[in-house]
């Protein structure tokens, strides 16, 4: 028999040491080949995201099948979500990246969810004005990445409730309590709020076919964690004459602590790069870094160090890494014991720093429009 698995990934609980070919076995998605990378990348006008290039998005349902509709003509949109907790890091904008670089290439629109009452449900020591101030907050941020204003909409849950409600109460009726429980694993005690609000992630997903009364396929590029909210939509989508959404699945960025996944709630402050954090505390964050290194200069030198477990290393892989090429030098040297930990975190902070100001202004700009992009209005009655 083989062991059982130790870890566990929903979108409330993340722990253990995840296997991601395991899990995704578990969850039965399919895996971003080499096949399916280059036709992406011959689709976006011959360069990949490196998100997805390096691996980090490795999991998908249906990109496929979307990707046969777009070529034979048929548009598709861009879905993405944050719950705001507090304020976002910069693995958080992972997906928000990767949504910029289809909307830019495929020149799709994009809708954005902001679940102030998830968050409000799911965490207890949060209050309404923090849930709804950090979603304003979080939002500048996810628009900052550079979407379109002409094609970016918002669903700020609390905000939008008028244009989500319609739908919501169709969606609330397919789906089972059984359902939710099973798939959440939700205790008696649990609030009904949580209960309820998978169907309020559900509606994005069909609110485009909805309110333009023709099927609009829709691609959620999102945490392999969230699946388990897609596969209640997708179990429901056909009864209620919606196309299934087709998703894209990263794996959990680690936290700076070097933990599976970053959780940055109490005490774990420091297992994160806060968005606003001032340079200091990035600076301190970054050089009390978890790394795959050795205990002394001579052994490291010697043996080499552990890229794999190394959470600096994550940070080049997935955002700091200006190309390929740089990554697999960083990962050589570090291998081989020719770079030392010191000398990375120096050089990972050179480009830390400037993304911060540029983030920093980017961030001013979207908030002249972040009010504007929240959908207020139901396209119809029903
Ligand atoms: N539930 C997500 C979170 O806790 C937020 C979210 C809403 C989301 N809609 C989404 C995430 C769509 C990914 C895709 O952060």
């Amino acid at each position: 028999m083989p062991p059982p698995d130790d870890f566990t990934v929903t979108p409330y609980e993340v722990k253990g040491r995840i296997d991601y070919a395991r899990l995704r076995e578990l969850f039965g998605t399919q895996e971003v080949t080499d096949e399916l990378r280059t036709r992406l990348r011959r689709l976006a006008g011959g360069e990949l995201h490196p998100l997805i290039a390096r691996g980090t998005y490795y999991s998908h349902r249906d990109l496929v099948a979307l990707l046969d509709r777009y070529e034979r003509g048929h548009p598709f949109f861009l879905y993405s979500g944050r719950g705001p907790s507090g304020p976002l890091h910069v693995s958080h904008l992972a997906a928000f990246d990767l949504c910029r670089w289809f909307q830019e290439r495929l020149h799709v629109p994009m809708y954005i969810q902001i679940t102030d009452d998830e968050k409000f449900w799911a965490r207890a020591g949060l209050t309404r004005e923090e849930t709804v101030r950090w979603g304003m907050e979080n939002l500048y941020d996810i628009l900052a990445v550079g979407f379109d204003p002409a094609r970016t909409r918002v669903f700020f849950d609390s905000k939008s409730i008028g244009a989500l409600y319609p739908l919501a109460i169709r969606v609330a009726r397919k789906i089972p309590y059984s359902t939710v429980k099973a798939v959440f694993g939700f205790e008696a005690s649990q609030n009904i709020g949580l209960v309820f609000y998978t169907a309020l992630q559900t509606v994005p997903c069909f609110w485009p076919s909805w309110a333009e009364g023709k099927e609009v396929p829709c691609l959620i590029p999102c945490g392999i964690d969230q699946d388990p909210h897609f596969r209640v939509t997708r179990d429901i989508a056909e009864g209620l004459g919606y196309p299934k959404p087709a998703l894209l699945h990263s794996q959990m960025i680690p936290g700076l602590l070097g933990d599976q996944a970053m959780s940055t709630t109490g005490a774990a402050a420091d297992n994160a790069l806060f968005l606003n954090d001032p340079p200091k505390v990035v600076e301190r964050k970054v050089k009390n870094a978890f790394t795959g290194g050795r205990a002394t200069v001579e052994e490291q030198r010697r043996l080499g160090a552990n890229p794999d477990i190394c959470s600096v290393f994550a940070l080049w892989k997935t955002r700091f890494a200006e190309s390929d090429a740089r990554l697999a030098e960083v990962e050589r040297d570090c291998r081989s014991g020719a770079l030392l930990c010191g000398e990375c975190k120096q050089s990972i902070l050179e480009r830390i720093h400037p993304f911060y100001d540029t983030h920093a202004v980017a961030r001013e700009k979207a908030k002249e429009w972040a009010e504007s992009a929240i959908v207020t209005a139901a396209p119809k009655p029903i």
